[in-house]
């Protein structure tokens, strides 16, 4: 029989060193949840009633306006949270300015302004096939521009460069 060598200390103190690096691990594991959550006025209240039953991230991920944070803080209150009446706004005010919707980013926005171009400039002689069935880089996305333009296409200067991003970003060279 091959025995485990190693493998019984002397249960005494392997149980109380095991007990010691579970409480360390308790204590480590407590302060980088507090950090998860970024300094400001009301943090440490939400640190204290918010994160004694799940982590930060739980929060941190979510973008709430702050009357849907009102409803969530509300929620958690129905599932034992505890949150004073003098606490809330604090708490709403942290979670509002730290957490909220993002705006919608501004190549998104870019891209929707490109796209009504290329529905002006484009989608008056022909159907949308045939320069989907295209698959150009930019050089040549802007020669077909150029070419459509000499054809009678009406494609301002100052619209073109966008005109080609959109055309070059959707139908790339393969
Ligand atoms: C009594 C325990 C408890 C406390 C205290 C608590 N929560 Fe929760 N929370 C939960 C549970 C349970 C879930 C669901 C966890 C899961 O889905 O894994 C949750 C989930 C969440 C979620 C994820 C979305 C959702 O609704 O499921 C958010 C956001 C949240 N909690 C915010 C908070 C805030 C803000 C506080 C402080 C006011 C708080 N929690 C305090 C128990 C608690
Ligand atoms: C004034 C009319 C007109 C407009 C506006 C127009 N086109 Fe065209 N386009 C044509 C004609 C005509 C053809 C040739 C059709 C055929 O072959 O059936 C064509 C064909 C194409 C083709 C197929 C390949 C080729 O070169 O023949 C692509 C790609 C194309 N157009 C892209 C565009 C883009 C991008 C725009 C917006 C800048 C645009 N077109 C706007 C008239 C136009």
């Amino acid at each position: 029989m091959t025995g485990r060598p190693g493998a019984q200390g002397a249960p005494g103190a392997s149980g109380t060193l095991a007990a010691f690096a579970a409480v360390s691990l308790v204590l480590l594991s407590a302060t980088v949840v507090a950090q998860e959550l970024p300094a400001g006025p009301g943090r440490d209240i939400v640190a204290k009633r918010c994160l004694t039953c799940h982590e930060g991230d739980l929060i941190t991920q979510q973008r709430l306006s702050r009357g849907a944070w009102g409803r969530s803080v509300d929620k958690m209150v129905r599932w034992g949270a505890v949150v004073e009446n003098d606490e809330r706004d604090l708490m709403l005010g942290y979670l509002a300015g730290h957490f909220a919707p993002t705006p919608v980013a501004s190549h998104l926005v870019a891209t929707a302004k490109n796209e009504g171009i290329y529905k002006r400039a484009c989608m008056t002689c022909h159907e949308a096939d045939l320069i989907a069935s295209q698959r150009l880089t930019r050089a040549g996305w802007v020669r077909s521009v150029d070419k459509m333009i000499r054809w009678g296409a009406v494609v301002p200067e100052a619209d073109k460069e966008g005109l080609v991003d959109y055309l070059a970003a959707r139908y790339p060279a393969r």
